[in-house]
């Protein structure tokens, strides 16, 4: 594996205190990356949606220091948030070998979501990933000659080592993380924007996420994906990723719904079937995912309108469906599913074209 590319080699240029920020949205997996090897790197290949609306903001501040020691502060929403240093420390921690000059400043990181507080909607994709990209940007500063390309695909690579679904939260789009021998370019260690051709319809996909439980989950997916270790039916749902991406290939080229849906749910169910049959096994659906995942059936049964949902390791439900739809599926959710979540809460959104600087 060649992460060689990615230890900068050229000289350093020495820069004042500045700051940089990035926008970076979430991703919801179609097929879904649930068990990992040491180093971050996924048992199987997934795909995702990039989002739109659900993002993180991050602006890192930087001023040079001598010290060797890692030196930060992390705001949410302006107010000192201590409970996240660990996570970032482990991040700085990972990176240090590829991004050393991490120690030769001091970093206030203030950051803040666009989808509601505690909303059971991960921030970790979103986060990761904008802070990954305000390092790149510190580093494009620091080294002349990188190309922009190149510092994506950093940004991915970097990500990807502070949590592994953020990798693909750079590009828009559909992104594919993990080696798949029939997709090209496709990688263990960073996420790209799927190469091959994409029906229009996938373009525009809707994706309203259902706050059905707001609460902390049981059990966090760090936990979730060691108990894949071990567990009696981890290589088939390895292979079954496989077979599932290259089913999508023809279906997300020629728009095929039918054989989108059944992948889709399939994938989001066999996630939770994981979770249900490992040891320990637990269960992060509540009653309302199954009241909202029978009315989404019966609703599609009985208008004929390609409408599916997708899990991530929580309770919430994303529905997912063609923007031409838009407005009857939206009627549906607010009139009958809506009842379920949480303070009838949901948000609305779409695919999206992945992380964005910050103007100042
Ligand atoms: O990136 P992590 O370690 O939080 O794992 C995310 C796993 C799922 O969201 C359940 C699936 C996926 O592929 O995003």
């Amino acid at each position: 594996m060649l992460v060689e590319e990615f230890i900068p080699n050229t000289p350093i240029k020495k820069i004042d205190a500045g700051s940089v920020g990035y926008t970076s949205p979430s991703n919801i997996a179609l097929v879904k990356y649930w068990g990992k090897k040491p180093h971050q790197i996924p048992a199987n290949p997934s795909i995702s949606f990039t989002l739109n609306h659900c993002k993180t903001e991050t602006v890192l501040e930087f001023s040079p220091k001598n010290s060797d020691d890692f030196s930060f502060e992390v705001y949410l929403d302006g107010k000192k948030a201590s409970d996240f240093r660990p996570k970032i420390k482990q991040f700085f921690e990972r990176i240090l070998p590829y991004a050393s000059y991490v120690k030769d400043f001091h970093f206030d990181i203030k950051t803040s979501n666009t989808f509601p507080h505690s909303s059971g909607i991960a921030s970790s994709a979103s986060g990761m990933s904008a802070l990954a990209m305000c390092i790149v940007a510190l580093e494009e500063l620091m080294y002349s000659n990188v190309d922009t390309d190149f510092l994506k695909r950093k940004a991915s690579f970097l990500a990807r080592l502070g949590s592994g679904s953020a990798c693909r939260s750079i590009e828009g789009g559909l992104v594919v993380w993990g080696v798949h021998p029939n997709i090209f370019g496709s990688s263990d260690l960073e996420g790209m924007q799927y190469p091959y051709e994409v029906h229009d319809v996938f373009k525009t996909y809707q994706d309203a996420i259902l706050l059905v439980d707001k609460g902390e989950k049981q059990v966090s997916s760090s936990v979730g994906h060691n108990l894949m270790h071990n567990h009696p039916y981890a290589q088939s749902r390895f292979e079954q990723a496989h077979t599932h991406l290259n089913q999508l290939i023809p279906i997300l080229k020629s728009g095929d719904m039918n054989g989108f849906i059944t992948i889709v749910e399939k994938e989001a169910l066999t996630l939770h079937a994981m979770m249900m049959s490992s040891d320990p096994y637990f269960i992060l659906l509540k009653p309302n995912t199954l009241e909202i995942i029978n009315l989404i059936w019966t609703y599609r049964k009985n208008t004929n309108i390609p409408v599916c949902f997708t899990l991530d390791a929580g309770a919430n439900v994303h529905v997912l469906y063609p923007k031409e739809y838009a407005q009857k599926v939206e009627l549906f959710i607010q009139h009958e599913l809506s009842v379920y979540c949480q303070n009838k809460q949901y948000i609305l959104d779409n695919v999206g074209n992945g992380a964005k600087r910050i103007k100042n």
